[in-house]
């Protein structure tokens, strides 16, 4: 059987799925592979790994008339057209929790540089301004009995809420259902997005991105944010409106944002690449060795449990 994979993934999944008695064939560059390429190539693929960069529509669906399964080597899955290749038998799969730490670890990471001025930091060194040390030089904030608020309390949110309450913070979270743990194990309170966006000197966002959730950050709602209050985004660009985000930055009406996604991805708006007090990251939230490698095994142990055992997948969307 053979499964077609649009990038060159982590090679122990590849190793495994030729194990397997798979024949692989694999996009052997190092970008998003053109649609030309990719409708030439799946005629007769039985299984197809894509990446969030490549978009798997009706027309792409339409090709694979073979096809039983494709595996998205992402937890996030907007990038392909679910219902219909449902239409078509065929599964969608996604490759959830072997990334929550490693996403979780990057939203801390910005709050944190973001709080510090990391990256302002290192412009002053770069400029050859650190002539002394001053008592007001650079001063930010604690993460200590700060409000953190977050947006989406799944599997990504709660381990960035977990991160936040050991560093002594009030979480806070709105969520489209309660999270009990959020509340047990944090005692952590479910508020409304305006309240949340209103009262926390952080925001992380963790929901995916759907039809509900495009600009749920916008025009209208960032002006309740407090001018102290730190923005951090690791989930997809298009949760907040990008050009109401730039304006309210330019006006410092927050302290700073801390951005892994964007709206126009790999585009930057060219007003946060001036700002030295938002910090910028290329999408590298699930970029650790161990939750890349997590994600291509499970990305290659979906398709063989559909195409080999004949079981059902193990992370079905
Ligand atoms: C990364 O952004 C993912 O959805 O896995
Ligand atoms: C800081 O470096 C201090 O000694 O207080």
């Amino acid at each position: 059987m053979k499964v077609y994979i649009t990038r060159k993934i982590q090679s122990k999944a590849i190793k495994y799925l030729r194990e397997k008695g798979f024949k692989v064939s694999i996009y052997p560059e190092d970008k998003p592979i053109p649609k030309k390429v990719l409708l030439k190539n799946i005629k007769n693929v039985d299984a197809l790994i894509p990446l969030l960069t490549d978009k798997i529509d009706k027309q792409v669906i339409d090709k694979m008339t073979k096809c039983k399964i494709i595996a998205n080597y992402a937890v996030g899955y907007e990038n392909i057209d679910v219902e219909y290749a449902k239409t078509k038998s065929i599964i969608v799969t996604n490759t959830p929790d072997v990334l929550t730490d490693s996403t979780a670890d990057l939203a801390m990471t910005l709050a944190l540089a973001c709080c510090r001025r990391i990256t302002e930091s290192r412009k002053l060194i770069d400029d050859k301004k650190f002539t002394h040390w001053r008592p007001n030089l650079l001063l930010g904030y604690e993460i200590k009995d700060k409000i953190f608020g977050i947006i989406g309390a799944g599997r990504i949110g709660e381990a960035t809420a977990k991160r936040a309450h050991a560093f002594g913070a009030k979480i806070i979270y709105n969520s489209i259902s309660e999270n009990k743990r959020m509340k047990n194990d944090f005692n952590a309170e479910r508020v409304s997005l305006n309240k949340l966006l209103n009262i926390s000197d952080f925001i992380s966002i963790h929901v995916p991105s759907n039809k509900q959730t495009v600009h749920l950050l916008n025009k209208e709602n960032l002006k309740l944010l407090k001018p102290t209050s730190i923005l951090i985004n690791t989930s997809r660009g298009n949760i907040i409106e990008e050009k109401a985000l730039v304006e309210i930055l330019k006006k410092g009406k927050i302290f700073s944002a801390g951005l892994d996604v964007f709206e126009h991805e790999p585009k930057i708006h060219p007003e946060l690449l001036k700002m030295v007090n938002v910090i910028l990251a290329p999408h590298i939230g699930s970029a650790t060795i161990e939750a890349r490698t997590a994600m291509a095994m499970l990305a290659a142990k979906n398709v063989v449990s559909v195409l080999k055992t004949g079981n059902k997948p193990i992370t079905p969307v």
